[in-house]
């Protein structure tokens, strides 16, 4: 599929070799496209970004998401699948929607989109290496569109996310839950003095 991950931070530059190494193709959208000379893949502004793309991902500051990625209107995204893996906090990492999440927002100001939540439970580190923690750990998916699911399983695959691994938490109301999970996040990272660390669903 042909990837667009909106933003060019950590997690464009740890994602993009793995969906490359699994045949996907990558463009990455930037605010300052001129500024990446050196990038393993191409860089433009976002509306040639999403036009292109098959699939896009959100990979900007949570808090900043809505604004961003509305700026070139909704109808660029209809019918394409949005993989938020965003968390939006502000610089005391409080939440900035407590009592509803930025995915919904984001399908509230992107109304023809597919957004799926995944990817926003864990260091992006780990998220792309399951080696790190040992191989083991769990993503979840939450999304009101199936297709988008499906699609989003196989983004998950390539970073090596067996079907096992991934918990399908149901609509997309249930990214409260996983982005609530950031505080929990935060506060297991200061208890064990490091990021690198994930969840496991035992049953
Ligand atoms: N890092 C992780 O381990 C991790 C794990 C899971 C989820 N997440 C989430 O994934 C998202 C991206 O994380 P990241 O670590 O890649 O962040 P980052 O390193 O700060 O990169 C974010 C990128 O977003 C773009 N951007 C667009 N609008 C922006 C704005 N108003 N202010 C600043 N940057 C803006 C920038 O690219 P241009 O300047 O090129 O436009 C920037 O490089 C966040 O929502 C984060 O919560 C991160």
């Amino acid at each position: 599929m042909h990837i667009a991950i909106i933003g060019t931070g950590n997690v464009a530059r740890i994602l993009t070799p793995k969906l490359l190494e699994a045949g996907h193709e990558v463009t990455l959208a930037s605010r300052h496209p001129g500024d990446h000379q050196d990038s393993l893949v191409p860089v433009v502004g976002l509306r040639d970004a999403v036009d292109a793309a098959d699939v896009v991902v959100n990979a900007t500051p949570g808090r900043n998401s809505v604004e961003e990625l509305s700026s070139i209107g909704p109808a660029a995204y209809a019918g394409k699948t949005l993989i938020d893996v965003g968390n939006a906090v502000d610089d005391s990492w409080e939440l900035v929607y407590p009592h509803t999440s930025l995915a919904e927002e984001l399908q509230q100001a992107l109304p023809d989109a597919h957004i799926v939540k995944t990817l926003n439970t864990a260091a992006i580190t780990v998220l792309a290496d399951r080696s790190l923690v040992g191989g083991g750990g769990t993503v979840f998916v939450s999304s009101d569109h199936e297709g988008a699911k499906a699609t989003t399983r196989e983004f998950l695959a390539a970073l090596g996310w067996d079907a096992d691994s991934v918990i399908d938490l149901g609509g997309l109301l249930s990214a409260r839950g996983a982005e609530h999970y950031f505080l929990m996040f935060a506060a297991v990272m200061r208890g064990i003095g490091t990021p690198t660390f994930n969840i496991q669903i035992v049953r």
